[in-house]
């Protein structure tokens, strides 16, 4: 069987979740779902980044211990998550007692190749980074241009990884298949920066007189791991790096390495070259998504626009913040979060559009047909269009085009609600042309049965109940999870005549517009 792992940045655990963080984690569990429809072993790894100085500090600011304060926060992430339905197999945590054993034997091995050598530094530092800026790419009033602070100069002696004995190798191997980095524009910006002659060798300690909070660096207590280094690792820990030889031989390496743009460079130069220099495969694709803002701001918490997921999810289900999210955002570009859009774009697509047609389909199957789907004779037309839509998803799916591939099962949604409105069935079986009627039926059924499918990995609880409306008997989720999708997704399967269907009433309700002025 086809293996996939999927993997996300893992989060800096020194506050809670916001939606941007949301946003990756939903789409990489979109993309596990996916591939799990398709059969394969999926593997979704997701988690925190729990050492490094903001932690530290904010530990400090809270009074507790750095663990208990990580602890604490990792039980709001899971919570969050939970909330929004994503299914990841593992969830992990660089304070994991076999982390620190991967982050020591990654450090062992380019220490062992000599890569690793021992120089001061002068530099400024930016905590919200975790990483040395040039006094150059700071903004006019002297701050990190991401983060609109002031970094602060640090000089210490620490370790250096040898970066430069690997940049025309990483540059080369970004340049042999465009696929490997993308979206293109964040490919061309890498190769510029490996380009630069400035960058070059970086440290990868840091001095136990400005930081605690680290893994050891193995035979010298003076030091720990640099935060970046021991974050990258996270990757390999999480399949079994370095003692589960048959976990780490299955699924390394990863699929995909699903990130946001501002952490580009170092998962396509850093975390290469260290896995050069550790002579272990390198990630087949790296995608770095565009940023979530809201109401046109960057989220950030002096401008007080810190969107909780949790209370977003509670207030109106994962599905719909999922469905919005990823139709009305291009994923490799910024996109605008304001809940007055979600609110219209869900009652319209989702309320209007898709749970309007299974509901006024399952009334009518209900009243001409005694709740069974009819015998199988079928508009040839609309599931030619079906077809097509589901080649478009496959497309869509693969370039990771997540706003088009909603698109394009809303817009079948769109046409087979028109085919309806036009047949009239209900007509038809006014005046005994049973026949006729129940072709239309048919067929509506037979698309909403494709529809639910493909639009499961995005709203995975209404394509359950869509599925059990239409008569299932198995879940979609059981069906997906013991692997007997193969029969479903094949183009010449057709929903069975006979099959009592279950109308339950709106797999979707409207939100109310009353919501907008509370
Ligand atoms: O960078 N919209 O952690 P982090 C979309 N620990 N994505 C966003 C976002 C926004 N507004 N804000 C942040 C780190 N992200 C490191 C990663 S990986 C080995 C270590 C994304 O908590 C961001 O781009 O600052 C990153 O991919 C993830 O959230 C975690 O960000
Ligand atoms: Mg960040």
């Amino acid at each position: 069987m086809e293996k996939y792992y999927i993997t996300t940045a893992i989060d800096y655990v020194n506050a809670k979740p916001h939606i941007g963080h949301a946003y990756e984690k939903m789409a990489a569990d979109v993309l596990a779902r996916y591939h799990r429809l398709l059969g394969k072993d999926v593997f979704f790894v997701t988690g925190l980044d729990e050492h490094g100085s903001k932690i530290e500090k904010a530990a400090k600011q809270a009074g507790i211990e750095p663990q208990k304060f990580c602890d604490q926060m990792a039980e709001e992430f899971k919570k969050a998550w939970k909330a929004l339905d994503i299914s990841y197999d593992y969830f992990i945590r660089t304070t994991e007692k076999r982390h620190y054993k991967a982050s020591q034997e990654i450090f062992a091995r380019l220490q062992a190749k000599g890569d690793i050598y021992k120089s001061s530094y002068t530099g400024l530092y930016c905590e919200g980074c975790e990483d040395f800026i040039r006094e150059r790419d700071l903004d006019e009033n002297g701050n990190c241009p991401t983060h609109k602070t002031k970094p602060r100069s640090l000089s210490e002696e620490n370790y250096f990884f040898k970066l430069s004995k690997y940049k025309s190798a990483i540059k080369e191997w970004l340049q042999s298949n465009k696929d490997i980095l993308q979206p293109e524009s964040r490919r061309k910006q890498v190769l510029n920066q490996l380009d630069d002659p400035e960058l070059g060798d970086f440290s990868v300690t840091r001095s136990r007189t400005s930081l605690n909070w680290g893994v050891p660096v193995p035979g010298d207590d003076n030091q720990v791991i640099y935060v970046w280094l021991d974050a990258l690792t996270n990757y390999i820990t999480a399949v079994g790096f370095p003692d589960d030889k048959v976990m780490l031989e299955k699924y390394w390496p990863a699929d995909l390495h699903l990130i946001g743009k501002d952490i580009t460079k170092f998962h396509s130069i850093y975390w290469p070259a260290m896995l050069m220099s550790a002579e272990l495969a390198l990630p087949k694709h790296i995608y770095g998504h565009g940023f979530i803002t809201v109401e046109g701001q960057k989220i950030s918490k002096s401008l007080g626009n810190v969107i909780d997921p949790l209370a977003l999810a509670n207030e109106y289900g994962a599905d719909a913040v999922r469905f919005f999210l990823f139709s009305c955002t291009s994923f490799d570009q910024d996109g605008d979060f304001s809940k007055e859009e979600m609110i219209r774009k869900v009652n319209a697509d989702l309320a209007n559009n898709l749970g309007n047609l299974l509901n006024r389909t399952l009334t009518l199957v209900d009243k001409n047909c005694d709740g069974l789907v009819p015998e199988a004779i079928t508009n040839e037309t609309l599931l030619d269009q079906a077809k097509a839509t589901q080649i478009a998803v496959i497309e869509h799916m693969s370039n990771l085009d997540f706003s088009r591939t909603l698109e394009s099962i809303i817009s079948l949604i769109d046409k087979t609600n028109k085919y309806l409105n036009d047949e009239r069935p209900w007509d038809s079986f006014k005046k005994g042309k049973t026949q006729e009627g129940q072709i239309v039926l048919y067929t509506v059924l037979e698309v909403l049965r494709q529809s639910a499918i493909l639009i499961q990995p995005f709203v995975p609880n209404i394509a359950n109940d869509i599925w059990n409306q239409l008569g299932f008997d198995k879940s979609l989720t059981e069906l997906v999870s013991t692997k007997e999708m193969d029969k479903q997704l094949d183009p010449t399967y057709r929903i069975k005549p006979g099959q009592k269907t279950n109308r339950q009433g709106p797999v979707f309700m409207r939100i109310e517009e009353q919501v907008l002025s509370s």
